[in-house]
């Protein structure tokens, strides 16, 4: 059998911006290659509990991400690849030869774990590209691709960084976030959040409005802990009360990320960023979409292709594991929704700031499937 030791993953660094270091914070980076399986942090635990799960089978994979153990579009996709890698390995028989079509049906079962984001399937299919070549092809893949987010991750955050700070560039910000934008939901350093943290190391954030993010509290379970650590000011809000916020002149941007964005620039995010949108715009205040170029899904002519995660009722009928609705209530639980492109005031990647949206054309499909 070849070796399959491999060195502790270490991120080479990128040709532009420097990246955030992997291992920043708290319980480490969201998620790593292991000998041992993939470590993923559990952020169902947050903030109360910072513990680590080893995923061991493709199973557990599977039960990881639909859990939201680990979540936010780029780090599915990318525990999805590594998931695929998982399973190469598992199916290789003495004398190296992989069983493609058994690896092939978890890369199937892996790819549609959760539907919206689309760097679940990107990643899982980019990854067995590779497979004819063998599982450290697959492998070596995975792991370049966690490299490619942290530096796409930190080119985004930068350049949203200079856009915001050029809108109001006389006092610091008052910005409001929604859902987890930040390294738990990537490989490190975040988009959104990203940008945040950006801003607030430039001294130019005065406070940042974190929405809740109901049902499953992203916002103040994840993205308050993630600003707690690095000690930026935030307040934790309802989602209902950021459009009263917007009205009392407290929110000089709102910074948000993506799940998928079709060709036309409508954006699929957390649900409840649609509201976000429409109340920004009905205030005049800028509504910026932070996301990698891995976020653009150039097979969609605009929004409505997208398909929304419905989520269990349990998660609406019961806060904390205690039932509040009334037995037999029925519900209604997308997990995410569309906005508009012509409600967004920007969307800014590694590789552009697009502003208008409206005109947005995706830049090639090239970014979306690199061979290695
Ligand atoms: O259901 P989740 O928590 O996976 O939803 C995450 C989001 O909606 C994020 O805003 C999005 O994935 C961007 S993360 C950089």
């Amino acid at each position: 059998m070849p070796d399959r030791s491999l060195p502790p993953h270490v991120p080479s660094g990128p040709p532009g911006p420097p990246a955030v270091p992997v291992a920043s914070g708290v319980g480490g980076p969201s998620l790593r290659w292991t000998e041992e399986g993939i470590s993923v942090v559990d952020q169902r635990a947050l903030p109360h509990e910072v513990r680590r799960l080893r995923l061991r089978t493709v199973d557990e994979v599977i039960d990881a991400i639909r859990s939201l153990a680990v979540r936010g579009a780029p780090a599915i996709g990318l525990t999805g690849a590594l998931g695929v890698a998982l399973s190469a390995r598992r199916n290789t028989v003495a004398g190296g030869s992989v069983d493609e079509a058994a690896v092939r049906a978890d890369a199937e079962r892996i790819a549609t774990a959760r539907p919206t984001a689309v760097h679940l399937a990107w990643a899982v299919a980019r990854v067995l590209e590779r497979l004819p070549d063998g599982p450290d092809a697959v492998l070596g893949t995975a792991l370049r691709m966690i490299d490619e987010d942290v530096t796409a991750n930190r080119g985004a955050a930068l350049a949203a960084a200079e856009l915001v700070a050029g809108l109001v560039p006389d006092r610091p910000l008052r910005l409001l976030t929604h859902c987890n934008t930040g390294r738990l939901a990537t490989a490190a350093g975040g988009t959104a959040l990203g940008t945040v943290l950006e801003l607030a190391a430039r001294g130019r954030v005065a406070e940042v409005l974190v929405d809740e993010t109901r049902p499953l509290l992203q916002g103040s379970r994840l993205t308050a802990w993630e600003l707690g650590e690095a000690g930026v000011p935030y307040r934790l809000c309802p989602d209902s009360a950021a459009a009263a916020a917007m009205a009392r002149s407290m929110v000089d941007c709102v910074l948000v990320g993506a799940d998928r964005v079709a060709a036309n620039g409508d954006t699929a995010n957390k649900i409840g960023t649609y509201a976000l949108a429409v109340a920004a715009a009905r205030h005049g205040i800028p509504f910026v979409v932070v996301a990698p170029e891995s976020s653009w899904d150039p097979t969609l002519p605009d929004g409505t292709g997208i398909v929304i995660e419905e989520r269990d009722a349990d998660e609406v009928t019961s806060v904390a594991g205690v039932r509040v609705a009334p037995e037999g209530a029925r519900v209604f639980n997308p997990a995410f929704d569309v906005t508009p492109a012509e409600l967004i005031t920007a969307v800014v990647s590694e590789a552009r700031v697009l502003r208008p949206v409206t005109s947005a054309r995706p830049v090639t499909s090239a970014h979306r499937v690199t061979s290695a």
